[in-house]
């Protein structure tokens, strides 16, 4: 009788053997929650499509913004809710702009707490659109213009940086925007603050909850004049290249359960800090399963995280960052 030379499974024999084996690892060092502020007082209220996530009012984020830090969550992604909205997303760029008021109390309340501030126009502008609109009336035609756009991202940028956040995010997709707003930073003096650039960003089905929750469904047309065609690999290493040689100081790819290979093309062609956005359907789906009883939510959470580091994300955006925080104090 012949034996298999090769038998895997002797490495798989004990948990302190496959622990010792084990080729990635998962830590809360790797998390960024997302949080979405909005106006008023005492309001914490659900978003019906993604549960466990919540509006809160400026006086309700102090105490949200030390259970981040006690759980060891090293930073937060900030979303504005504004109360009010006009063509040019006027209050994306305010001194007292919901964004810059949350940057910084957090930044009063917790000093060591990376303050991620998302960079765009949809959650401020009537239109719901990333940029600006131009309206051709006799054609009935609507554009999304480019350059014009950047300069109001610069200011929202600049504005979010003065009151203190820590790292821009811009998620615009824009052309040209890692650029722009570098230079924006640079000329008001903030050249130390990092630019994480949404390089990646598909026109996905995947952020329905999140426009639900940020207010920013598009009202005419959709968002894939700038955003990326999903059936698009090759494109994901040129806008990448761009904003690399724009100054970026680390890339994002979004979404990331339908595009690890993208992940992965991205961490092969490319050196710098690689971040993975698990959108808000990403959540809502396994929220959903796991309320019908239909998966295990720790396991497919942890596991799910653990397959986009293989794929080479250093860094995750989730919505389950506080949940998986806890589950790895646990374990
Ligand atoms: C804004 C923005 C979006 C998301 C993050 N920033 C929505 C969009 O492009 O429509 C989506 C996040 C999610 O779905 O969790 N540009």
């Amino acid at each position: 009788m012949s034996f298999p030379i090769t038998r895997l499974r002797r490495l798989r024999g004990s948990q302190g053997i496959r622990s010792l084996v084990r080729e990635t690892t998962l830590t809360v060092n790797d998390l960024i929650y997302p949080l979405f502020v909005t106006a008023g007082t005492n309001v914490k209220e659900e978003i019906p499509s993604m549960p466990g996530v919540y509006h809160l009012s400026l006086d309700l984020l102090e105490a949200e913004i030390k259970e981040v830090r006690q759980l060891g969550i090293p930073a937060i992604l900030l979303f504005g809710v504004p109360e009010s909205k006009d063509e040019v997303g006027s209050s994306a760029y305010q001194e007292d702009g919901i964004v810059q008021q949350a940057a910084r109390l957090i930044k009063k309340t917790a000093p060591e707490l990376l303050v991620v501030a998302d960079t765009c126009l949809c959650q401020f502008t009537s239109h719901g659109h990333c940029g600006m609109v131009h309206y051709d009336a006799e054609c009935g035609t609507a554009e999304i213009l480019n350059d014009e756009s950047l300069e109001l991202l610069v200011k929202a940028a600049v504005s979010q940086a003065k009151a203190g956040a820590d790292i821009i995010a811009p998620s615009n997709m824009m052309d040209g925007y890692v650029a722009a707003i570098r230079s924006g930073l640079d000329e008001a003096g903030f050249t130390n603050t990092p630019i994480m650039a949404y390089s990646v960003k598909y026109a996905s089905a995947f952020y329905g909850p999140f426009r639900d929750a940020a207010h920013s469904t598009p009202q005419f047309g959709d968002r894939k004049t700038y955003q990326m065609d999903p059936a698009n690999g090759r494109e994901a290493l040129r806008e990448a290249e761009a904003d690399v040689t724009e100054g970026a100081d680390m890339l994002m790819v979004k979404p990331a359960l339908a595009y690890m290979d993208v992940i992965r093309s991205l961490k092969e062609n490319f050196d710098l800090p690689l971040v993975a956005y698990n959108v808000s359907a990403e959540y809502s789906m396994v929220k959903a399963a796991a309320r019908n009883g239909w998966v295990d939510e720790k396991a497919v959470v942890l596991e799910t995280m653990i397959g986009f580091k293989r794929a080479g994300a250093d860094i995750i955006i989730t919505y389950f960052a506080k949940d998986i925080a806890a589950w790895l104090q646990e374990n």
